[in-house]
């Protein structure tokens, strides 16, 4: 820090450009002998955010207005649109579709004034070859290509966008910042100084990060505390992608946006609640079961996949990417815990039909009703659509919105919807309420579950329900093991 500060840079009088070197004429205004001695730290705009102490009440609230970006689904992600003055990190795999997303933007967002598109990626004409193929061709947008951190600011001072998009913090290097372009540093010193000038001018900043597979951004990463939010561009099915913000200073980090990735670039998917759901003809196979989730302000359906089978050398292990493994760890041991069915000595995949992630409480009992259903072979009846929180003591506990979700399930055709009491209205009748995993199991599965015959009988399974050929095997391992954690066909019984 201390050594950028004492850094010397010359700035231009007429223009702003910031050179390393004293130059005689200034290459951005071509104005002769305008270039004076700065120090970096003089060179750049004065800090964001330092203001004299006001009257709360004297203070315009006007500063925070936001620019719609033109994408519902990106207002609804940012909170209501970009907030002038902010920055926004957007990361993604490459050819996930930021650039695409970030042009469209430009092209639509509802602004006075001009567009600054800097891409030390691609040339002004492929960029120009995207905007005609998206019909994004807006008088006011206008194309940059550098990562030259001087160079950019010295065109921002000129141009003085309303909009900029940096694309992408990868190209950007500094030389107050060392020699490597792309290094952590480079990154947080380039991006400090564009988010610093996004402030001062009230302009709305993008930057673009490129996300490995891993979901690591080492330099980006360094950016995150930086700026004002930090969406991720994600893609689940082929041509769908989701975007979130995992940090957002002016909304909540709740919202997801739902996009098809099309010929003409990213289109919002308006009523995404049934897009994830499986059509099958037929049941549900044994493993598979539906969650109306609560995703921000919608209630989408998704169907949660879980496979057990017997794990290598004893040590169980948990494979799954969509939904955190420490939950489908902690669920599978509440279940062993207060069901009796044996998770322990089982490697358990779980999966999330059309690759969206989830990580809101409310999938708890729909995962542990799908891992139960998978270790048990029994399927979930037709038209059932579950949530709930579990806790360790097997209870369900309230999750938000139950009454939505189970509208939302019953729009699409699933009427056996259950999920836990809690004082909600439409409880009881809206849909079924079970108090805890045992109650859960039994409505779902009656005497063809080990867990309904556990509930029955305070905890220990009995071996008296079962009766379809389905659930044959379990109970015969249940009446040999007779204790609480009975597997099926005698695996989980030598405990
Ligand atoms: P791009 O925006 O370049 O990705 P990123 O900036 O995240 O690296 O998008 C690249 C992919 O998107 C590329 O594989 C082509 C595809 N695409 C479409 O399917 N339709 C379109 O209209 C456009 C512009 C791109
Ligand atoms: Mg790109």
């Amino acid at each position: 820090m201390s050594a950028k500060k004492t850094a010397t840079v010359f700035r231009c009088a007429n223009c702003g450009r910031v050179e390393p070197r004293w130059l005689g004429r200034c290459p951005e205004c071509g104005e002769w002998n305008s270039l004076r001695e700065a120090s970096a730290a003089e060179a750049r705009p004065d800090r964001a955010g330092e203001t004299f102490p006001m009257p709360i009440g004297a203070i315009d609230p006007g500063r925070g207005a936001r620019i719609p970006t033109g994408s519902s689904e990106v207002d609804r992600v940012l909170g209501g649109g970009l907030m002038r003055g902010s920055a926004v990190l957007l990361g993604g795999e490459p050819g996930i579709g930021k650039s695409t997303l970030l042009l469209q933007i430009c092209a639509k967002a509802e602004l006075q004034g001009r567009i600054l598109y800097v891409s030390g990626e691609e040339s002004p004409a492929q960029i120009r070859l995207r905007a005609d193929r998206l019909g994004a061709l807006r008088e006011g947008i206008e194309v940059f290509s550098s990562g030259d951190l001087a160079r950019i600011r010295g065109v921002l001072e000129t141009v003085k966008p309303v909009l900029v998009v940096i694309d992408s913090v990868q190209t950007l290097h500094a030389e107050e910042a060392g020699a490597v372009p792309g290094t952590a540093n480079q990154i947080k010193y380039c991006v400090q100084e564009l988010v610093s000038w996004a402030k001062e001018r009230e302009a709305g900043l993008f930057l673009v990060a490129h996300v490995t597979k891993e979901g690591l951004i080492a330099g980006p990463k360094a950016a995150e505390h930086l700026v004002d939010a930090v969406l991720s561009f994600e893609q689940s099915e082929a041509e769908l992608r989701t975007l979130r913000a995992s940090k957002n200073r002016f909304g909540s980090a709740e919202e997801l946006g739902i996009f098809r990735m099309g010929e003409k670039g990213l289109e919002e998917v308006a009523d995404p609640s049934g897009l994830f759901l499986v059509r099958r003809e037929g049941g549900l196979p044994a493993g598979v079961a539906v969650a109306p989730v609560h995703e921000g302000s919608r209630v989408l359906l998704v169907e949660i996949q879980a496979l057990a089978v017997p794990a290598k050398a004893g040590l169980s292990r948990v494979y799954s990417e969509r939904i955190d493994s420490g939950r489908v760890a902690r669920v599978a041991a509440v279940l062993e815990k207060h069901t009796g069915m044996r998770f322990s000595d089982q490697d358990l995949y779980v999966n999330v039909a059309g690759g969206i992630r989830l990580a809101e409480p409310g999938i708890d009992l729909p995962l542990a009703a799908a891992l139960y259903s998978a270790r048990s072979g029994t399927p979930l009846p037709d038209g059932s659509a579950l949530a709930g929180e579990l806790s360790l003591a097997g209870e369900l506990r309230p999750v938000r919105q139950m009454r939505r979700r189970a509208r939302a399930a019953k729009a699409l055709g699933l009427d056996l919807v259950l999920g836990p009491a809690g004082g909600e209205e439409g409880e009881g009748k809206e849909w079924r309420v079970a108090r805890d995993i045992r109650e859960a199991l039994k409505a779902l599965l009656g005497g063809k579950s080990g867990a309904a015959a556990g509930a029955d009988s305070g905890g220990s399974a009995g071996g008296s329900a079962g009766g379809s050929a389905g659930s044959a095997a379990a109970s015969r391992s249940r009446a040999r093991s007779g204790g609480p954690r009975a597997g099926r066909d005698g695996e989980g019984g030598e405990a």
